[in-house]
């Protein structure tokens, strides 16, 4: 095995440290943080070069010692929270540091950017999770190495969640399923993971509307309704639309009198067609698109031409930047929140507020 030394420069965006070899490679390697002198090999050569790390010779202040009772005995870490083993302030500058990062690389800042809002639990704050299992194990399998984690109970659930992982455990056989599902809710149906959170970027959402002056307003992927039941509030009419049907079945069994749900695939060819021809009136627009982002963005508000105000949650600021750049030039960058959504790993929800500069002419 072949062991080189460096000094952590970097994370990318996996929340890995990266390191240059002697011979100028960038390699990542998962456990190690900015400032650490590490020992490390190279694993697997490829579109990105994957290291193990061997030795911290010199830890930087941000580590603490990883108190998951899960975590591997080798490498101290369980594939589901990389960073269990970093002080929390230091998880929080790091989201901070890369959302300052995108905001350079694409070229397009926020004229007011606020930090991001610290999780009101930093353990035992998930509420579904989804598990593998192997032979008589439940565990978390890493996305890039495959490898198995198994696991006896989780710091990051929610208490009923490690009740059920006890029960599950115990009744495992081949015959069970590889891959186990516990929420509550229906399988397949999307909830956000962090409840309290979800209810603070909610109060967030609530101040940013305008409540005096309601008009047509458009969302986007909206699921069974978390944030159309904010939206609706300060809509005269609230137009959603999302491609689960259970999941809209749940807005509509509300009976919410200004809301129109509309099952439709967001991502094919026809659908900003169908979208501007309900909304020609529209003045405000909401979307929570999966991590794969929105790119018919810019598009789709060359199509309406009564929107006014832009509100963009999202779960990956990588497609959040992309989608928005095109934006630049018609509309302004008003506010950037981030919220930390997932205290342990590398994950960061952003919401950015956009405002038309002047009236088109139509
Ligand atoms: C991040 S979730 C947001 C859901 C909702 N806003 C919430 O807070 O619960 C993304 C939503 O996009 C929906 N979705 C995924 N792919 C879609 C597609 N091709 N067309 C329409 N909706 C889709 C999912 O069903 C999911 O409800």
């Amino acid at each position: 095995m072949n062991v080189s030394l460096a000094t952590v420069s970097d994370l990318n965006s996996e929340g890995w440290g990266v390191v240059r070899t002697e011979a100028g490679e960038v390699v990542f390697v998962p456990g190690a943080w900015p400032g650490d002198e590490i020992e490390f090999s190279i694993l697997k050569r490829g579109k990105f070069n994957l290291g193990k790390l061997e030795k911290i010779l010199k830890k930087s202040s941000a580590h603490r010692e990883n108190i998951c009772p899960s975590r591997d005995p080798q490498t101290q870490r369980c594939v589901a929270c990389p960073w269990a083993g970093i002080h929390y302030k230091d998880q929080l500058e790091a989201k901070n540091k890369k959302i300052d990062f995108l905001i350079n690389r694409f070229k397009f800042a926020p004229k007011i950017k606020n930090p991001i809002l610290p999780s009101p639990e930093e353990f035992h704050y998930r509420n579904r999770v989804k598990l593998h299992r192997e032979e008589k194990s439940l565990g978390y399998k890493d996305p890039v190495t495959l490898k198995f984690n198994p696991i006896s109970e989780c710091k990051v659930v929610e208490e009923w969640i490690n009740l059920e992982i006890k029960k599950l455990s115990s009744s495992l056989d081949e015959n069970s399923t590889q891959e186990i599902w516990i929420q509550k809710g229906q399988e397949g149906e999307f909830n956000q993971g962090n409840t309290r959170q979800n209810n603070q970027i909610k109060e967030i959402l609530q101040k940013e509307l305008n409540q005096k002056e309601k008009n047509q307003f458009l969302e986007l992927f909206c699921g069974s309704g978390n944030f159309s039941e904010v939206l609706k509030n300060s809509s005269s009419k609230l137009l959603c639309y999302e491609g689960s049907q259970s999941s809209l079945q749940k807005i509509d069994d509300r009976k919410w009198s200004n809301v129109e749900t509309f099952h439709l695939n967001l991502y094919s060819s026809s659908s900003l067609n169908q979208i501007a021809k309900m909304n020609q009136n529209t003045q405000q627009l909401f979307l929570d698109p999966p991590r794969s982002g929105f790119k018919e963005l810019g598009h789709l508000t060359q199509k309406l031409p009564k929107l006014q105000k832009i509100f963009y949650l999202s779960c990956n600021p990588i497609t959040f930047f992309r989608d928005v750049v095109p934006l630049s030039s018609e509309w302004t960058f008003e506010k950037l929140y981030s919220f930390d959504m997932f205290p342990q790993t590398p994950h960061i929800e952003v919401m950015g507020v956009f405002h038309r500069n002047e009236a088109r002419q139509e």
